[in-house]
């Protein structure tokens, strides 16, 4: 949800502002702008659309200077338009700011400043917050540093910002709350930005800034506060990131490169981690708490979106491995319903990101009630693995394209070993079950490449039902939230309306629905339910619905009742998921290419939505 990019140097700052915007750009996309001191002249530029619509603006304008500030909007308050994009500046001129959060009590500080006689150019709130620091900068006639601490003292929301003032070419101030920001430390030089993906290129070293901290970055020089004004020891770290793991590597889409990434992905979280051979699972992170979550009352699992989905398969699977109750929880639910949390409730938060605003503050506000925080990652160190107590990282990679595909199958991985290692440990899954799913989970890999083999067959089955206006997405069990995904999937994508529901329960409304028109797919493969899936396929047939089946070798029946199969290997009911999600996934991508749109942006979606 914007991303922000900052750069105080040697070098030209335009272009390192520009390419980082262009990887950051997943985090938002519908306007862009940059802000550069320039001898002693602020100069900004910004546009609405994505950032090659502003490169484009400012051919032939004047991009010289050593330091620059970029931002790329996911809008909140007001609409995309030049005006409210970002980099704005204050009244006075001499100040330039871009801001990635939300202030909620801007109306109130806008009224103040209304009343002193400030003029706004914009609808957002950051033009407030940013006056808000010029009047104070004013008054106190101190250092803008200074202007932004007492600023911030008296701001509520969430924030990360970047400042620059028109007569000080050298420094950025930099603060942050909820909204994430890392710094990188190059040779009189130093990258500001939401992410490491800008970063990388120039430098590995890092350094993460913390809530309520403040930088002052110049070339030579990182200086970090809280907000009293106390000095903070910067802690250095090294990235563990290739810049190729941010490229398209020669695919069109980086949504297509994440899904035929999976082998290598999965592969890689399980590495170092299963050993089925020996039969063992070593998660350090999880193994610390393992006896409170064996005995826990209750586990309850918050997460958004397409990790939401994770959650649920894991309720299935842990209550199953590990006989432990599980409520999955929408975070943004939670975090606003004063919930109840029990002595030994253990909480476990996923977000590919690490970043999602409602599943932070729902995990700090179950923090502070005493629950324990396992948190399932990919960002390494972003904001939620740093408020968890304990976790597992899922090692997917950098995932660019909006659509999460690869961060799933790397938290149902994460999920699936977590349920094992502790059901085992519990005694509640037999060791010869264990044994046998240590060696289902370790053919995955090669069984997702197989599933990849069938990209051209999906492709077929995509431009076939492209023109469709709704879709249904059926499963049960396991795979029932597996349809959910698949649902949700095809509506970021394709724009197509798709719901997915409980096979049995489609009974119970969907099934109005189903005519000639409408491909309904169903995730069918053999499992215990499966007989029961089957019974509600011949539902949707004896009613003329268009049957898109996902099954596996052997099974003789479903083909009879569908239109279009589409078959994966043999695998155990519990690991399933992580091959019956990937049609879904290449069936979104080529629905979405076939009609023509942006699948790695798809419109008004942003990747990491760190505003509640
Ligand atoms: C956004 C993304 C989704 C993602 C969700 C939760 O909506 O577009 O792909 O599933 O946020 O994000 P998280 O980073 O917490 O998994």
């Amino acid at each position: 949800m914007c991303g922000i990019v900052g750069y105080t140097g040697h070098r030209q700052a335009y272009p390192v502002v520009v390419k980082g915007l262009k990887r950051l750009e997943y985090r938002g996309y519908d306007s862009a702008g940059v802000a550069l001191v320039t001898n002693g002249t602020l100069n900004v530029y910004k546009k609405k659309g994505k950032v090659a619509d502003m490169e484009e603006y400012t051919v032939g304008k004047d991009l010289g200077g050593s330091i620059g500030i970029g931002h790329t909007r996911w809008a909140t308050h007001g609409e995309p338009s030049d005006r409210n994009a970002h980099p704005h500046l204050s009244n006075s001129g001499e100040i330039a700011m871009i801001h990635n959060g939300i202030i909620e009590n801007y109306a109130q500080l806008k009224a103040e400043l209304l009343k002193k006689g400030y003029v706004f150019h914009s609808d957002t709130d950051t033009e407030v917050l940013l006056n808000f620091i010029d009047d104070i900068y004013k008054e106190t006639e101190g250092s803008l540093e200074e202007a932004v601490r007492i600023a911030l003292r008296r701001v509520v929301g969430a924030y990360c910002i970047l400042l620059i003032h028109k007569d000080d070419p050298e420094t950025i101030i930099a603060a942050r709350k909820g909204s994430p920001l890392v710094i990188g430390i190059g040779k009189g030089e130093h990258f500001l930005a939401s992410d490491a993906s800008p970063i990388i290129e120039y430098t590995k070293e890092v350094v993460y800034v913390n809530d309520y901290e403040i930088a002052i970055v110049r070339p030579d020089e990182l200086i970090l506060k809280n907000l009293g004004n106390e000095k903070q020891t910067p802690f250095v770290q090294k990235l563990d990131l290739e810049l190729a793991a941010i490229e398209k590597g020669g695919y069109d889409h980086f949504m297509l490169k994440e899904i035929f990434e999976q082998p290598q992905t999965i592969y890689d979280c399980l590495r170092g981690r299963l050993d089925a051979d020996a039969g063992t699972i070593t998660m350090s992170g999880i193994s610390q708490y393992a006896e409170q979550i064996m005995h826990a009352p209750r586990i309850i699992i918050l997460a958004c979106g397409t990790s939401w989905h994770a959650g649920l398969v894991a309720e299935y699977v842990i209550e199953e491995l590990c006989r432990i109750p599980v409520e999955v929880e929408y975070a943004s639910e939670f975090r606003y319903r004063n919930p109840i949390i029990n002595k030994g409730d253990v909480i476990i938060a996923i977000s590919q990101s690490g970043e999602t605003a409602d599943t932070l503050v729902a995990i700090e506000n179950a923090k502070e009630k005493g629950a324990i925080i396992l948190g399932i990652v990919n960002v390494v160190g972003s904001s939620i693995s740093r408020a968890s107590h304990a976790g597992a990282y899922t090692h997917a990679g950098p995932e660019i394209g909006v659509a999460s595909t690869k961060a799933f199958t790397g938290q149902l991985a994460v999920l699936i070993m977590i349920a094992m290692k502790l059901g085992y440990e519990k005694g509640t899954l037999s060791k010869e079950r264990y044994l046998d799913l240590c060696k289902e989970l370790a053919s995955i890999p090669d069984k997702v490449k197989a599933v990849l083999e069938l990209d051209d067959q999906i492709k077929a089955i995509a431009e076939k039902y492209k023109d469709a206006t709704d879709f249904l997405f059926l499963g049960r069990g396991y795979n029932f939230p597996i349809a959910l995904e698949g649902a949700l999937k095809l509506k970021e994508i394709s724009y197509i309306h798709a719901e997915g529901y409980p096979a049995a329960e489609m009974k119970h409304g969907p099934i109005a629905l189903v005519d000639e028109t409408l491909p309904v797919v169903f995730v069918a493969t053999k499992d215990s339910y499966h007989e029961k899936v089957v019974s509600n396929m011949q539902e949707i047939k004896a009613r003329k619905g268009m049957v898109i089946s996902i099954i596996t070798e052997g099974d003789t029946v479903s083909p009879t009742l569908s239109n279009d199969v589409i078959v994966l290997p043999p695998a155990d009911e519990i690991v399933a998921p992580l091959l019956s999600t990937i049609p879904l996934q290449l069936l979104s991508y080529y629905v979405g290419i076939a009609k023509g749109l942006d699948v790695d942006k798809p419109r008004n979606l942003a990747k990491s939505v760190t505003v509640e």
